[in-house]
């Protein structure tokens, strides 16, 4: 199946994503600073932007940056005035993150903090933070039950939470996969549904980057 996925996000980005040069760029510097190749698809960056622009978010919060090609698509997003934060453990990816944020011309409207992101995120609230419009989880997947926790700190009614690679090619099912990841997806996803201040979907997905999915989620109280 996998190839016919790739066709059908080929055929779809040539008709809905233009070739934009930073985005490219971006993708291009990771390859070259040796970054592993596990950012949203051209697709999924737009879904990300898509709900940036829907939920019209002014204040953006993300958990695991990499080389900030996700970060890009949603700061695009933002209006005027708008800010988005993303949280990086690693100090050589928040790096190249910040040089392709730079080249885009959006280095003014966000920053990458470097840091274990539970860190980050207990200093957000210690600080009173102001809450975020949206938040996107994406670093290591044990950790997900964590940054819900977190987040729900961190958020108001209104705020969009998303969370990526939550269907990891259906392992998620598999109650007893001794895969860490697998395992902190599960908890995520039952706390989620624990959760009446959440209400909240899945969205299964296939692209060249094979069977995933996100998990969407909106505080209502
Ligand atoms: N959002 C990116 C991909 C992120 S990959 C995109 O789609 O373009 C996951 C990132 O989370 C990696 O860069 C990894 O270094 C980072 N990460 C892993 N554990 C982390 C932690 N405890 N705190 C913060 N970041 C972490
Ligand atoms: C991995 C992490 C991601 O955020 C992703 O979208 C794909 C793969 C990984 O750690 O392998
Ligand atoms: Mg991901």
């Amino acid at each position: 199946m996998s190839k016919t996925w790739t066709a059908v996000d080929r055929f779809f980005e040539e008709h809905l994503v233009s070739t934009d040069p930073a985005l490219e760029a971006a993708l291009a510097a990771n390859r070259r600073a040796g970054l592993p190749e596990i950012d949203v698809t051209p697709l999924q960056g737009r879904f990300l932007e898509l709900l940036v622009r829907m939920s019209g978010a002014r204040r953006a919060l993300e958990i695991g940056t990499l080389g900030g090609y996700s970060t890009l698509w949603m700061a695009r997003a933002l209006p005027e005035g708008g800010t988005l934060l993303s949280l990086e453990l690693d100090p050589r990816h928040a790096e190249v993150a910040r040089g392709n944020l730079k080249a885009a011309g959006v280095a003014g409207r966000v920053e990458v903090r470097v840091g274990r992101a539970l860190d980050s995120l207990d200093a957000l609230i210690a600080a009173g933070s102001e809450p975020f419009d949206l938040i996107f989880i994406d670093a290591d997947k044990s950790g997900y039950p964590g940054y819900l926790d977190r987040a729900l700190k961190l958020a108001r009614p209104g705020t969009v939470i998303v969370g990526d690679n939550v269907v990891r090619e259906g392992k998620v099912a598999n109650a007893a996969s001794r895969d860490a990841n697998v395992q902190g997806v599960r908890r995520f996803a039952e706390l989620v549904g624990q959760e009446p201040r959440l209400r909240a979907t899945v969205l299964q997905t296939v692209s060249t980057k094979g069977y995933d999915g996100f998990l969407v989620a909106v505080v209502i109280a």
